[in-house]
C-alpha cells in the first residue's frame, strides 16, 4: 500500500522519480506527489494517477527527490493529504508508507509545542517530529523521531539544510536500496528502479540508511553503523514493462507458459524420478510437523486452499488453511505444526504478522513467495520462490499458478518422504508437469473463443462460479478475478452448497460458470448443473476437451486439454483469468489498477 521513492544522483530527479514511481503505481493510485530540491524543496501533489501529477510538475532541475503514490488510510483522497508532507519550517520533507499507531498522541504533543498540521494524515506527524528532533544532523533527527513512533513505516526524508542526503528508515513496511554508479535509489519495491540498476541492498526492520550520490551508510536499531553486502537481482527489466500488451494483466497471463517452466526448473528430475528442494527446505518439509497450517490472504489464500486438496490427497496429512488476518489473532499455534505462509509480495502485513507469531510460538515456518529479500523471506525458517518475475497487474495471475504448483511440489516431496506416493505415480505426475507449458499454451490459443464467451457476461449483475474438490477453491479464485477487475458481483461456491442457501439468489439472469473435473466429482457436478438449469440461468462449463456429454447440459463450453496426471487445475486457472480479463476489457475497466485496490497490502 503506497509506493515511495527516493533518488539522489546525477540525472534529472524529476524524470527519474516519476519514472520509478510509475512502476510502483500498482501499490496505490489515489493521489501522488513529489518533492525536488532546487535551491529549496519544491513540492507538487495531485489527486489521481501519476500521469496527472506529471502533467502538473514544471520542468525543474534538481538531482535529489522523493515521491509517493498513495493508497489512502488516514484522511480522504485530497491534494492536501497527498504526500510529501512538509515541516512547518519547510526544511523537512517526507514520504511515508505505513501507519503511525500513536499519531493522535504525537500530534497532540506537537500541537502543544506550536506545530500546525495541514492534513488529516498520520504521516504528517513525521515531518514535524523530525523538525522537532533536528539539530544539525538529519540522520540523527530521523533516528530520534522513529524512536517515538509506534506502528510501521517505510520513510524517505529530505532536509533542505543537507540537500545532498536522503534518509531512509523502515519498520514492517518494505524499503529497498538500489545501488547505482554515482546515484542511489530508495523504493518500496525493486521493479521501481530495475531499469537503472539491478544491485540492491535490503534494509531490515528498525534500520536507517543515509544515501548520497556516492555513498550508502546503514545504521542498526542501536544507531551504530552496519556493513551490508549488495545483492544482484536476476529479474529482467522487461518483466516490469508491458512489451506490447495492452495491459500488464494480459501480459502476465500469457507469461504462464514460462511461469510453469520456471517453477519446475531444477525442482523435478524425470531421470531420478525426484522432486528436489535445497536440503534446508527439505528438512523443514520432512521434519517440521505433525500437521500443516497454510496462512495467506486473498488470491494466495485460494492457492493455499487448492494446496490443501493437493497435499491431503497425495500425503494424507491434515492441512488447515487460514486467512492470515484471522489467524494472527485467533490461530492455534502448536510448536509441532509447520506453518506455510503463501504471499506473492512477501509483504502482506497480516501474513507477516501470522508468521511472526508462529515463530514466536516455536513453530517451523516456510514461505512461498515471489519476492526474494521480502519481509516474509527474512522472517521464515525457509522460503521457496515462485520464480515468476515481477507481477505488476494488481490482480494476481501468474503468481497464483506458481503458488499452486509450488504447493504441489511440496505435496509430492512430502508424499515421497511419507511413502504415500509410489514411484510410478510420481513419474506420471512429473511427466504431466513437464507437459504443462504446452497445455497452458493450448489454453492461451483459445483466447478468442473465451472472449466470445466473455461477451455473455458483460451485462450480468451477478455471476456464480461453482466446482467440487480442488475446483471449489478455483471457483473462489475465478469469482475474485471477475469481481476485482470487472466490478461485476461474483461468488464462488462448492457446487453441493447451492441448495443450502445461495439458490435463493439465483435467477435466470445469473450466469453460472461450472468447473467440471473429469474425476470422481463428475457425476455430482452434472446433477448440480441440472439443479441450476431448472432455475433458468445460463451455464458456462469449463470442461475437459473430450467431454462430448457435457454439451447437452450446458449453454457454452470452454474446453481444457486432457492431462492424465490430474493437473487440470492449471489450465482451468488460466481459462478463468482470461474470462475475467476479457469481460473487464469489454467493459473498458481499469484492468491493471482496479478501483480501491492496491497490490501490496501493508496495512491491517
Ligand atoms: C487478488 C490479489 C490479492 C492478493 C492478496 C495477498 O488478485 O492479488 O487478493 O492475493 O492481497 O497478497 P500477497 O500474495 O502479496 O500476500
Amino acid at each position: 500500500m503506497c509506493g515511495i521513492i527516493g533518488y539522489v544522483g546525477f540525472r534529472n530527479a524529476r524524470t527519474v522519480s516519476i519514472d520509478c514511481l510509475k512502476r510502483l503505481e500498482y501499490r496505490g493510485y489515489d493521489s501522488a506527489g513529489i518533492g525536488i530540491f532546487n535551491e529549496k524543496i519544491q513540492v507538487f501533489k495531485e489527486v489521481g494517477y501519476i500521469s496527472n501529477l506529471e502533467k502538473h510538475i514544471p520542468h525543474i532541475k534538481g538531482c535529489i527527490a522523493l515521491a509517493q503514490t498513495r493508497w489512502a488510510t488516514h484522511g480522504k483522497v485530497t491534494k492536501i493529504n497527498a504526500h510529501p508532507h512538509v515541516s512547518n519550517n519547510e526544511k523537512i520533507t517526507i514520504v511515508h508508507n505505513g501507519i503511525i499507531e500513536n499519531f493522535k498522541e504525537l500530534k497532540q504533543e506537537l500541537i502543544s509545542k506550536g506545530y500546525e498540521f495541514k492534513s488529516e494524515t498520520d504521516s504528517e506527524v513525521f515531518a514535524h517530529l523530525i523538525q522537532d528532533c533536528y539539530k544539525d544532523n538529519i540522520k540523527q533527527a530521523v533516528y530520534d523521531a522513529v524512536q517515538q513512533v509506534k506502528g510501521y513505516y517505510a520513510l524517505v526524508v529530505l532536509c533542505a539544510d543537507e540537500p545532498d542526503v536522503l534518509i531512509g528508515a523502515r519498520k514492517d513496511s518494505p524499503l529497498v536500496i538500489g545501488v547505482g554508479d554515482n546515484e542511489n535509489f530508495l523504493a518500496s519495491d525493486i521493479p521501481a528502479f530495475l531499469k537503472y540498476t539491478n544491485r540492491v541492498i535490503y534494509l531490515n526492520d528498525g534500520e536507517i540508511c543515509r544515501l548520497t550520490s556516492k555513498s550508502i551508510e546503514i545504521f542498526g536499531n542501536d544507531n551504530q553503523p552496519l556493513k551490508r553486502e549488495q545483492e544482484l537481482i536476476s529479474w529482467d527489466v522487461s518483466g516490469a514493462e508491458k512489451t506490447g500488451f495492452p495491459h500488464f494483466m494480459l501480459k502476465e497471463i500469457y507469461e504462464q507458459t514460462d511461469t510453469v517452466h520456471q517453477v519446475i526448473r531444477g525442482r523435478i528430475s524425470e531421470i531420478q524420478r525426484e522432486v528436489m528442494f535445497p536440503e534446508s527446505i527439505e528438512s523443514i518439509i520432512k521434519n517440521g510437523s505433525n500437521d500443516i497450517h497454510i496462512v495467506a490472504c486473498g488470491t494466495s489464500y485460494y492457492a493455499g486452499l487448492a494446496g490443501k486438496y493437493l497435499i491431503e490427497q497425495l500425503t494424507g496429512k491434515p492441512v488447515f488453511v487460514h486467512l492470515a488476518s484471522e489467524y494472527r489473532y485467533y490461530g492455534n499455534y502448536n510448536k509441532n505444526s509447520l506453518i506455510i505462509g503463501v504471499t506473492q509480495s512477501g509483504e502482506t502485513l497480516d501474513t507477516i504478522a501470522a508468521l511472526k507469531k508462529a515463530k514466536h510460538h516455536g513453530c517451523k515456518t516456510l514461505v512461498v513467495t515471489n519476492v526474494i529479500g521480502s519481509s516474509a523471506t527474512r522472517i521464515a525458517d525457509g522460503f521457496i520462490l515462485t520464480q515468476s518475475g515481477p507481477e505488476i497487474g494488481v490482480a494476481a495471475t501468474k503468481t497464483f499458478t506458481a503458488q499452486v504448483l509450488v504447493l504441489l511440489l511440496i505435496a509430492l516431496k512430502l508424499g515421497v518422504f511419507n511413502k504415500t506416493i509410489g514411484a510410478d505415480s510420481l513419474y506420471q505426475l512429473i511427466q504431466s508437469l513437464k507437459k504443462l507449458p504446452r497445455v497452458v499454451q493450448h489454453v492461451l490459443d483459445q483466447s478468442d473463443h473465451i472472449k466470445k464467451v466473455a461477451e455473455q457476461l458483460v451485462n450480468a449483475h451477478s455471476v456464480f462460479f461453482i466446482g467440487r474438490g480442488i475446483n471449489f477453491p478455483l471457483s473462489l479464485e475465478g469469482a475474485l478475478k471477475l469481481k476485482e477487475i470487472s466490478y461485476i458481483h461474483a461468488e464462488g461456491f462448492a457446487a453441493g452448497e447451492l441448495k443450502h442457501g445461495p439458490f435463493a439468489l439465483l435467477t435466470e439472469d445469473t450466469p453460472v460458470v461450472a468447473i467440471i473435473g473429469s474425476d470422481e466429482t463428475y457425476e455430482k457436478m452434472v446433477s448440480n448443473i441440472g439443479e441450476v438449469k431448472a432455475r433458468g440461468p445460463k451455464v458456462i462449463a469449463i470442461a475437459e476437451e473430450n467431454d462430448e456429454t457435457i454439451k447437452q447440459f450446458v449453454d457454452e463450453v470452454i474446453p481444457y486439454p486432457s492431462n492424465k496426471g490430474g493437473l487440470s487445475c492449471i489450465p482451468i486457472i488460466v481459462i478463468m483469468q482470461l474470462l475475467a480479463y476479457h469481460v473487464a476489457d469489454l467493459k473498458e475497466c481499469s484492468i491493471d489498477k482496479p478501483r480501491n485496490l492496491a497490490k501490496s497490502v501493508t496495512v491491517e
